[in-house]
C-alpha cells in the first residue's frame, strides 16, 4: 500500500516499505558496497587446527606477490587492549581455540591477489589434543552462572520429584536439537577505515551502538571515535548482533594500511567458523499430570556446548518455567566446554530449541492422558507466571490455539496416528505453541525536527536488518505526531544518530517506538509551549530518551502463538512434505500489517527449515563443520514451502509499551518444528526426536 495514510492513521496499515524501491533496483547500499577510494581487500588465515598455537608463519612468498600490500600475523599486529573476550581479541598471541579462528590476513589492491597471496602463507602449528565431543555423560558438565540475557541456569518451584513420583501418568523422554548456522543472505562485511585515530566501519550489523561499544575499548577508544554506518542490512538472525573477529580483524588490516580502507565479506564458508551459532542441545523433558490431564510436573534438563574460549549459554529452558500451569517445575542447565567457535545468538536462542522439546511432549503427554493436544493445552494453561508470580500483561495462547484450529479445520481430527493416507504418503496434523517473551533494551534516545512546511525528520540509530525498520518506526513517529506517514523522514543505522539498542531478542520496535513516542510528545508539546501551536520559520526539535515502563515490575510480558501443520510422509522413502502450515500469533498491536505478516513468515519457515532440514555436521576429530555450504547445509526452497496461512489476533495491551505492540521476529521459529514433528508421529507413528527429521529416522 502507498496510498496516502490520514494523519494519525498509518500504525497497522499495511504500507510497503519506504527502502523497497532501492532494494529492487540494487540501489540499497550494502556495508561492503559504499564506493571510497582506493580500497584494499582483505583475505583471512584461519586455523587449520582446532587446539594449539602458530609455532612458525613465513609470509615472505605473500608478500612477494604483485599487489599485495602487508600481510598481518600475530607477531606484526597492533596491540589490543584486553577486554577479556578471546573471541574478539585476536591475533595478540598465536593461541587457537578453534579450527577456523583468525591467524593473520593477506591486504592487497585486489579480492583475488589477496585470496591467491593468503594461500601463499606457510604456517606451521603446534597442535594439542581436539576435544570436541558433544556428549551428555562427559564428567565435566558445569552449571554456568548465568544463560544469555541474564537468565538464572536452574530454577526450582515446588516438588518435582515427589510429583512425578506420585503422578498418574507420567512422562520422560529426550529431544536433541543440532548445531544450526544463522546464514542471512548478505554475510558478515565490514569496510574499516582509520583517520587521524578514529575509526570508521562501513557495517552489517543489527546494532550500530552495540557495534561502537564493542569495539571501541579493544582498540583504547572513547566509543564516539568509532563511527558505524549500517543503513541496509541483508538479515542477521541474531549473528550480527555483536560483532565478531571478522570486524576486529578488518580494524586491526586497516591500521597497517593507515588511511585506506579495507573491504572484508566473509564467504559463506567463513560464516561457519566465526559468525556464530546455535549449540547443540539434549534435553530431558519430564512430566506428570493426574489421571484427568492436569499437569503436576514439569521439568526440562538441559545440556548444551559453549567454547573452551568463550561462554555462551542458550536460556534453552526457560518457556518451560512459564508455560503451563503445575506446582512444581524444574529447570536445570548444564555446559560442555569444547574446542569449538564460539556459540551465539540464532533466532528465538532458548525458546526455538527450548520448545521443540516441550512442545513434541506435550504431544506426547496428551496422547498418553488421552487428550486432545489443543484441549490439553487449553487446560493447562497457568493463571500468572509461575516463575515470577506476576499476572500477563495480557495472554493469547488459548486464542491463538482456538482461532488457529478453526481456521485450520482441526475439528473431527482422528487422533490415531496412521488413519490417513493418500497413495504412497501417510497424512497427518500436528500442533504446537509459540512463546517469546516481550524483551525491552536500554539506551535509548531519538530526536525530532519539524520544518515550518509540515515536515519531520525523525534521527534514531535503529537498525533495519530486513524486518521493516525503516517503515515501521516511521508509521509510529507520525501517529504520535498526529500527521501522515509521507510527511515523516526516517533516519537510521548510524552512529551520527543518537544512542539507539541493536535488533534483537525481538525488542526493536518496544525499544525504539516507545522512545520516539517520547520525544514526538516532547515536540508536540515544544510546539504548543514556545511557538503557540505553530512550527516556526526555522524549525523547531525536540529530544527525548526511553522512559522507563512502569509496568514491567507489574506483569510478566510475552507473545504467543499457535502453528497448525500438515504433514506427508512417503511411505517407502521417508521424504516429508509439509504442504500447509496455519499459524495465528497474539502479539499485541501489530504496527505493518505487511512487514509483520513477513517477519511472521521468515519465522515459520525457519522453524519449518529446523524441523526437517538444518544441521551443521561437526567433524569431532578436527572440530570442523563439514558441511559448510549450501550445496550440503540445507535450508528451504520455494518448493519445500507450502501454503502458508498466517493472521494474528487482535490484542490490546497496555503495559507492554506506549504502542500496545509486542516483537514479532522471533515468535514464528518458536514451536514450528514441533509442530511439523507432531504431525510427522501423526501421519507415520513414528516419533522423532532428534532433529532434524531426515528420511533415514523415519524408514525403518
Ligand atoms: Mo535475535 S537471535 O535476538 O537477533
Amino acid at each position: 500500500m502507498t496510498a496516502t495514510q490520514a494523519p494519525g492513521k498509518s500504525v497497522g496499515a499495511p504500507i510497503s516499505r519506504v527502502e523497497g524501491h532501492l532494494k529492487v533496483r540494487g540501489a540499497a547500499t550494502y556495508a561492503y558496497e559504499h564506493r571510497l577510494d582506493e580500497p584494499a581487500y582483505l583475505h583471512p588465515l584461519q586455523s587449520t587446527i582446532a587446539n594449539g598455537r602458530v609455532a612458525k608463519i613465513d609470509a615472505s612468498r605473500a608478500e612477494a606477490e604483485p599487489g599485495v600490500v602487508a600481510v598481518l600475523t600475530h607477531e606484526n599486529a597492533p596491540k589490543l587492549e584486553a577486554v577479556g573476550d578471546a573471541e574478539l581479541e585476536i591475533l595478540q598471541n598465536g593461541e587457537v581455540g578453534f579450527r577456523g579462528q583468525f591467524i593473520g590476513a593477506v591486504i592487497a589492491d585486489t579480492f583475488e591477489a589477496a585470496r591467491y597471496a593468503a594461500g601463499l602463507v606457510e604456517i606451521e602449528y603446534e597442535e594439542r589434543e581436539t576435544d570436541a565431543d558433544f556428549r551428555p555423560d562427559r564428567d565435566d558438565l558445569y552449571t554456568p552462572e548465568q544463560l544469555n540475557a541474564g537468565f538464572e541456569p536452574d530454577t526450582s518451584v515446588g516438588d518435582v520429584d515427589g510429583a512425578l513420583a506420585s503422578a498418574a501418568v507420567k512422562f520422560d523422554a529426550t529431544y536433541t536439537t543440532p548445531r544450526e548456522h544463522n546464514n542471512p543472505m548478505e554475510p558478515h562485511s565490514s569496510i574499516a577505515v582509520w583517520d587521524e585515530g578514529e575509526l570508521t566501519l562501513y557495517e552489517s550489523t543489527q546494532g550500530v551502538y552495540w557495534t561502537q561499544n564493542t569495539i571501541a575499548p579493544l582498540f583504547g577508544l572513547d566509543a564516539e571515535k568509532v563511527h558505524v554506518i549500517s543503513p541496509h542490512v541483508g538479515g542477521g538472525f541474531g549473528s550480527k548482533g555483536l560483532p565478531h573477529a571478522n570486524v576486529v580483524l578488518a580494524a586491526l588490516a586497516a591500521m597497517l594500511v593507515e588511511g585506506r580502507p579495507v573491504k572484508f565479506a566473509l564467504t559463506r564458508h567463513m560464516m561457519f567458523s566465526v559468525a556464530g551459532y546455535r549449540t547443540p542441545t539434549i534435553q530431558r523433558i519430564r512430566l506428570g499430570a493426574d489421571a484427568e490431564g492436569k499437569l503436576s510436573a514439569i521439568c526440562n534438563d538441559v545440556v548444551e556446548q559453549t567454547s573452551k574460549i568463550k561462554e555462551f549459554a542458550e536460556q534453552t529452558g526457560t518457556s518451560a518455567r512459564m508455560m503451563y500451569d503445575s506446582s512444581n517445575i524444574q529447570t536445570t542447565h548444564l555446559l560442555a566446554a569444547l574446542d569449538v567457535a564460539v556459540p551465539s545468538w540464532l533466532r528465538a536462542p532458548g525458546e526455538a530449541p527450548g520448545m521443540f522439546a516441550l512442545e513434541s511432549a506435550m504431544d506426547e503427554m496428551a496422547i498418553e492422558c488421552d487428550l486432545d493436544p489443543v484441549e490439553f493445552r487449553i487446560m493447562n494453561e497457568p493463571e500468572k507466571d509461575l516463575e515470577s508470580g506476576l499476572p500477563f500483561s495480557s495472554r493469547g495462547l488459548v486464542a491463538c490455539l482456538r482461532e488457529g484450529a478453526e481456521r485450520f479445520g482441526w475439528d473431527g481430527r482422528n487422533p490415531t496416528p496412521r488413519s490417513e493416507r493418500d497413495g504412497r504418503w501417510l497424512v497427518g496434523t500436528g500442533v504446537a505453541s509459540s512463546v517469546y517473551p516481550v524483551f525491552s533494551m536500554g539506551g535509548n534516545a531519538a530526536t525530532i525536527r519539524a520544518d515550518s512546511d509540515g515536515k519531520y525528520v525523525v534521527e534514531i540509530g535503529a537498525a533495519d536488518i530486513g524486518t521493516g525498520t525503516w517503515t515501521t518506526l516511521g508509521q509510529i513517529a507520525a501517529d504520535e505526531l498526529g500527521v501522515s506517514f509521507e510527511d515523516v523522514e526516517m533516519k537510521i543505522g548510524d552512529t551520527k544518530f543518537p544512542n539507539a539498542s541493536g535488533a534483537g531478542g525481538s525488542s526493536g520496535i518496544t525499544s525504539w517506538g516507545s522512545t520516539l513516542v517520547e520525544a514526538a510528545r516532547s515536540l508536540r508539546e515544544k510546539i504548543e509551549a514556545e511557538h503557540g501551536g505553530n512550527i516556526p520559520d526555522e524549525g523547531v526539535e525536540a529530544s527525548a530518551k526511553m522512559p522507563k515502563n512502569p509496568h514491567r515490575k507489574e506483569y510478566a510480558m510475552y507473545a504467543f502463538g499457535a502453528h497448525f501443520v500438515e504433514a506427508r510422509v512417503d511411505e517407502d522413502t521417508g521424504e516429508v512434505r509439509v504442504p500447509r502450515m496455519t499459524s495465528v500469533f497474539a502479539a499485541g498491536r501489530i504496527i505493518n500489517a505487511k512487514t509483520a505478516r513477513s517477519q511472521f513468515m521468515g519465522g515459520m519457515v525457519m522453524g519449518l527449515s529446523a524441523a526437517l532440514h538444518e544441521e551443521s555436521v561437526l567433524d569431532t576429530r578436527f572440530g570442523h563443520v563439514v558441511n559448510h555450504d549450501f550445496a550440503e547445509y540445507h535450508i528451504p526452497t520455494n518448493a519445500d514451502v507450502g501454503e502458508l496461512d498466517i493472521s494474528w489476533i487482535e490484542e490490546d495491551d497496555p503495559y507492554v509499551n506506549p504502542m500496545g505492540s509486542k516483537g514479532i521476529g522471533e515468535i514464528g521459529i518458536v514451536g514450528s518444528a514441533a509442530a511439523v514433528a507432531n504431525a510427522v508421529y501423526h501421519a507415520t507413528g513414528t516419533r522423532v526426536r532428534e532433529l532434524p527429521i531426515t528420511p533415514d529416522k523415519l524408514i525403518s
